[in-house]
């Protein structure tokens, strides 16, 4: 972060609002950090989002307008904005009506419209607040990114987005105990788990004009609240102490049944399972994400049972079947879920995706026609950064039907 003022991103988003607001003043201060920050994804975006669509909703309340009505009368010599606006309205079913029949039901809608980096998306969200916690269930987004090249990608993106920013709307948090963070993992940094990520749903306007920029823009209007990023310092886990396999020659052997095959090896028995596939097997589409088993990132298959194999020791394991990613497509189960996860355009980034795989496949073994609380149940526990849950539970319906028909 620059330390000298003027500085653009902490304004981006105000000066270039698309409201009018013909007189402006902008003015900050810099205030040095001992500690280390960084920009959250959207940088000044994600706040200045927060800030103005939270002011214009304190206006409408000042003024006793409704906060699409408001926002309609302030943009409308902005027609783009208008159209992303009304589109996100009309598709989240925002009306008096609605509203009503909603708050009777505890729950209500909140609107917002955000344009950064040369896009604009408005979002509305359907939440509720259960036993004092707000929970957020759907979230409609409708998007400018002029020609959307990859429309599938461009709903990945802000799928991810609304993850990511609830994440830290709902529960992000930092403290800081003499003069470190305290929090050092998803363990006491909590991020949104299938179980509590909302519906996505996108809605891109059909636009031939040059393609911009898509990514970021799904954050703003979905309200984060903080700008620092915990800035996680490198920690060896107990499980990464005992990584590294003693090839002394004087352990016992120790078989191991995996992906159907025996193999034999000379390891000392308390090395975690998950560095004796990806360092002595070459198995690595497993993948070491904490090594605490907190992530799923590293989930494997032992007897059936979706297991995080960083946390269990090879003298666990010994003779029991072991089932890895790099075996999925010789099962029938395992097969269609990839199939699904193709059809669904799935991963993003891709890391956590083998450890879902895995676990999709247990559930699918033992529930064969699982209900979204089977879903949710069975994969909370595999956490994913990217938040391509939605996508992950349709993937695992569709697999279960395909299973079904055969
Ligand atoms: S690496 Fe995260 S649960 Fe094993
Ligand atoms: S696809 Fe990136 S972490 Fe899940």
């Amino acid at each position: 972060m620059p330390d000298v003022v003027p500085d653009k991103t902490t304004v981006e988003g105000f000066f270039d609002t698309p409201y009018p607001v013909p007189h402006q003043r902008h003015a900050h201060v810099a205030v040095p950090s001992p500690l280390p920050i960084g920009n959250f994804r959207g940088v000044g975006h994600s706040l200045t989002g927060f800030f103005m669509e939270s002011f214009i909703d304190e206006l409408a309340a000042h003024l006793g307008k409704d906060p699409l009505v408001l926002r309609r009368e302030l943009l409308a010599s902005k027609p783009q904005h208008l159209a992303v606006l009304n589109l996100a309205a009309e598709k989240a079913g925002y009306s008096e009506a609605n509203r009503r029949a909603l708050k009777a039901q505890g729950r209500a809608l909140g609107l917002a419209i955000h344009q950064s980096f040369s896009s604009i998306v408005a979002q509305v969200a359907e939440v509720s607040v259960e036993d004092l916690t707000p929970r957020v269930h759907r979230v409609v987004s409708a998007v400018d990114v002029g020609l959307a090249v990859n429309p599938d990608v461009v709903a990945q993106q802000i799928e991810g987005a609304v993850v990511m920013g609830l994440s830290a709307a709902l529960y992000g948090h930092i403290d800081v105990e003499q003069g470190r963070v305290k929090q050092g993992y998803f363990t006491d940094y909590r991020l949104l788990s299938i179980d509590d990520a909302p519906i996505v749903e996108t809605h891109i306007v059909k636009s031939q004009e040059a393609p911009r920029g898509i990514g970021e823009p799904g954050l703003p209007a979905i309200a984060p609240r903080r700008r620092q990023c915990p800035v996680r310092p490198h920690r060896p886990t107990a499980a990464f102490a005992t990584a590294h396999p003693r090839l002394s020659g004087r352990n016992p052997m120790i078989a191991l049944q995996i992906n159907g095959k025996r193999v034999d090896l000379d390891v000392a028995p308390d090395t975690p399972l998950l560095w004796v596939l990806r360092d002595h097997l070459n198995l690595t589409g497993t993948k070491f994400g904490c090594g605490i088993g907190a992530c799923g990132a590293c989930t494997v298959l032992v007897e059936g049972n979706a297991t995080p194999s960083c946390k269990l020791a090879l003298s666990e394991v010994a003779g029991k079947q072991i089932s890895t990613i790099e075996a999925v497509a010789a099962d029938p189960v395992g097969k269609a879920l990839q199939d699904a996860w193709v059809a669904h355009n799935v991963p993003q980034c891709g890391y956590c995706q083998s450890g879902q795989i895995m676990s999709a496949i247990a559930l699918l073994k033992r529930k064969p026609n699982p209900s979204d609380a089977d879903v949710d149940a069975d994969m909370r526990n595999n956490l994913c950064r990217c938040g391509t849950y939605q996508r992950i539970r349709a993937a695992i319906k569709d697999a279960a039907q395909t299973i079904g028909k055969r």
